[in-house]
């Protein structure tokens, strides 16, 4: 078990953050970028209580907080809500960047197995610490998170998300059927396990529950139907699953559920569409899906960086807003490539880019962050910087390396070259910001809050 991290957590108080405070107070437009939604409050002073709730912000040109606020000083720095990962796996940090497969032989030959380890105890609680301590070393503070089959990696993740404070949905992963042997549970196994973590977990500090069906691939229609049941029983319950991710896979979903119109309605058909439910990837679904994802209020976790890794697809963004359903963004590590949202971003603009659409950074930055909270029903708690909310944050450079450094000058007019545009942009900070997601990484990373409290993201 991680003590590094317990040691790094400063104790409640009264704490001032000076810094370049950006965030959403609605969503921004589709398309070119306005400012619409976008929140930028240049060197301002954050304010959060003892309670580690945002009490307001305020210029530091005209206000110095008093003695007795603990002051942190990241001026020239950028301050933003902590990130959502909204669809990542916990045990397939072992996995990550395998070679040489497409979705289904990559369950096959590298994730089954490295997640039957987990089956341990020990592994399963060395796991979950490391995989939440390399998320707040990400600058990311909350996520919806895959566990094993095992009912003790998901007792692990809710353990190790109480230690640090965290917001975590998760679950036990559901697979009776086409899966090997020792990551295979039963239905009515199944349905103990997961009442007992929902009585000890759900709702407890800020930990939430989610009935997990790894993919209908793996779940027979009784599970299915039993996990539609777990959702009806108890109140608040997540669901989370994936769907349409790869073309393999959509035809043995047909073949396996021929009664279906298609692999989004198994889900619906055994009730686990609805405001709660987090489906990863949606690259191959049609009108009538996506008409059914905003008729339920479930969203897709968009997942660039795994899309592109396996070679599944490229999600078709455009279709969903002119649809109206919920997008979120999220890494699906060990799938993904990285746990770096920034990075991740980067790979969604590229994504849409070989659509023939350009994201801007206001609609990347704002479904990773408040877009995913309000998704995730969650908007009171985490994913802006309104009064009220948990001070879960990262400050971040505005650029690390020549390179950028050279890029963020020019963005900002500091530094206008031979071979810059005479004068600044038209969208001076949309392209300021818009460089920063393209350039950075995790090493731009400066400082980390959960619940208003510090954390020593680089011991941990
Ligand atoms: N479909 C079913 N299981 C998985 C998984 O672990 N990762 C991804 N990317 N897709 C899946
Ligand atoms: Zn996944």
């Amino acid at each position: 078990m991680n003590t590094a991290h317990k040691l790094a957590r400063t104790p409640a108080q009264k704490l001032a953050l000076r810094a370049d405070l950006l965030d959403f107070t609605a969503a921004p437009s589709w398309g070119s970028p306005t400012l619409h939604g976008v929140r930028f409050r240049p060197d301002h002073w954050l304010m959060v209580g003892e309670d580690g709730r945002i009490q307001g912000a305020e210029p530091a040109a005209s206000f110095t907080p008093g003695p007795d606020w603990q002051r942190h000083d990241h001026r020239g720095q950028l301050l933003i809500p902590g990130f959502i990962d909204t669809h990542v796996h916990a045990p397939q940090l072992d996995v990550i960047a395998s070679w040489g497969t497409g979705l289904l032989d990559w369950l096959e030959t590298y994730t089954f197995p490295a997640e039957q380890r987990h089956a341990h105890p020990e592994v399963a609680a060395d796991g979950a610490a490391r995989f939440l301590d390399a998320l707040l070393a990400h600058g990311t503070t909350a996520a919806v998170v895959f566990a094993t089959v095992h009912r003790t990696s998901a007792e692990a993740l809710f353990a190790a998300a109480a230690q640090r404070g965290m917001r975590l949905v998760t679950g036990k992963v559901l697979m009776d059927r086409n899966a090997p042997e020792g990551l295979r549970d039963d239905v009515e196994g199944a349905r103990a396990d997961c009442e007992a973590l929902i009585q000890r977990w759900h709702g407890q500090g800020r930990n939430s529950y989610a009935v997990t069906v790894r993919f209908a691939v793996t779940s027979t229609p009784e599970q299915l139907a039993m996990a539609g049941e777990l959702g009806r029983r108890h109140a608040g319950l997540y669901m989370q699953t994936h769907v349409a991710e790869n073309r393999d896979e959509v035809a043995w979903v047909a073949k396996l559920f021929p009664e279906a119109r298609s692999y989004l309605d198994v889900y619906h058909r055994a009730g686990l569409l609805h405001e709660r439910a987090v489906l990863a990837h949606g690259i191959w679904l049609d009108t009538g899906d996506r008409a059914l994802l905003r008729d339920t209020g479930a969203q897709i976790a968009h997942c660039p960086s795994s899309n592109l890794f396996l070679g599944s697809g490229l999600f078709d963004w455009q279709a969903a807003v002119d649809i109206g359903h919920r997008v979120s963004i999220a890494t699906d590590v060990g799938g993904g490539t990285t746990l770096c949202m920034p990075r991740t971003l980067a790979e969604a603009y590229k994504v849409q880019a070989l659509r023939g659409t350009r994201l801007n950074a206001w609609t990347a930055l704002h479904a990773a962050t408040r877009g995913a909270a309000e998704a995730l029903g969650l908007s009171h708690e985490i994913g802006h910087l309104g009064e009220g909310t948990l001070a879960d944050l990262a400050v971040w450079h505005w650029a690390q390396g020549p390179v950028a450094t050279h890029r963020d000058a020019v963005a900002t007019g500091a530094v206008l070259s031979a071979a810059a545009p005479a004068g600044l942009p038209a969208q001076p900070l949309h392209a300021r910001v818009f460089a920063w997601m393209t350039l950075a990484d995790e090493r731009n990373l400066a400082a980390v809050y959960v619940a208003g409290r510090q954390v020593n993201f680089r011991r941990a």
